[in-house]
């Protein structure tokens, strides 16, 4: 049974109290990057996330590092016009927060301004604290993200786990509670040990989300076209397709086209007499 009370507006505030880390209260989220798909699962989830992965499942990129503010703004506004009961996060994309405060607060400004976030997502711990600081200053609700931060791929030098060592998990902890010590709502943990994703979770007092970091954290989090099977290709360990939406999409375009070139679409019933 779904949890979620649809008639509740789910805000910053009301994820930064889910601390629960167990049961059927668990923060529910997914991305979304249009009206009509934000539409059909505004009332199922509690956090929509714009994620900068469009760069990557709506762009064709092999990466998110070329979306650009006016892409975020573009699909941020199309998700918060459909969106009436879960909490809208935008992600801020590579280089508009990294170069500075004054950046940073103008680019978060245009997400919410002109893209009707109710929050931001920044990547990175101790070196973007200050930035988180000042944004919830100016009274910009920020969810963190540590542990594999897509933005950093050419660092990593590709989409690797993080924490495998004592000393890396020590840094990611150190990020995480540097992000709740600036005053962030909640902190994402993206590929991670799932131990380690459990030991964040405890430690800190704000929620985590996690994707590939273990079923302890306080909420889940999936790319929308991992979780329904739209990318068969892209499989790694963390996600679990819950559709085959890729195969029921071409299937239903190969019977369309058949029935096209057959001269039976359209039939008597979908023609005006
Ligand atoms: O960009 C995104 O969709 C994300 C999620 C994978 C957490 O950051």
């Amino acid at each position: 049974m779904s949890a979620v009370n649809p008639h509740k507006k789910e805000t910053a505030a009301s994820i930064r109290v889910r601390k629960v880390r167990a049961g059927a209260n668990r923060i529910v989220a997914i991305t979304a990057y249009d009206y009509t798909f934000a539409r059909l699962i505004d009332e199922l989830v509690d956090l929509v996330l714009v994620g900068d992965s469009l760069g990557m499942v709506i762009q064709g990129k092999p990466n998110t590092l070329s979306v650009k503010i006016e892409d975020m703004v573009y699909h941020t506004r199309a998700v918060s016009e459909a969106v009436t009961h879960a909490h809208v996060v935008a992600d801020m994309p590579f280089m508009s927060y990294q170069s500075g405060f004054e950046d940073a607060v103008r680019n978060a400004g245009r997400l919410m301004a002109d893209g009707g976030a109710e929050a931001v997502k920044l990547e990175g711990g101790i070196s973007i604290a200050p930035i988180v600081e000042r944004l919830v200053d100016v009274g910009i609700p920020v969810l963190g993200h540590v542990g594999l931060t897509p933005q950093s791929v050419n660092a990593y030098g590709g989409y690797k786990v993080q924490g495998k060592t004592e000393k890396a998990q020590q840094a990611i902890l150190q990020d995480a509670l540097a992000l709740e010590d600036a005053g962030a709502y909640a902190v994402v943990l993206e590929a991670i040990p799932a131990p380690l994703g459990k030991q964040i979770t405890e430690r800190l007092s704000i929620p985590t989300i996690g994707i590939g970091a273990g079923a302890d954290c306080d909420g889940q989090v999936l790319v929308s076209q991992d979780l329904l099977g739209l990318n068969p290709e892209f499989q790694p360990r963390f996600v679990k397709a819950y559709a085959q939406l890729g195969q029921m999409v071409r299937s239903a375009v190969s019977d369309y086209a058949t029935e096209v070139r057959g001269g039976r679409f359209p039939d008597p019933e979908h023609s005006f007499s």
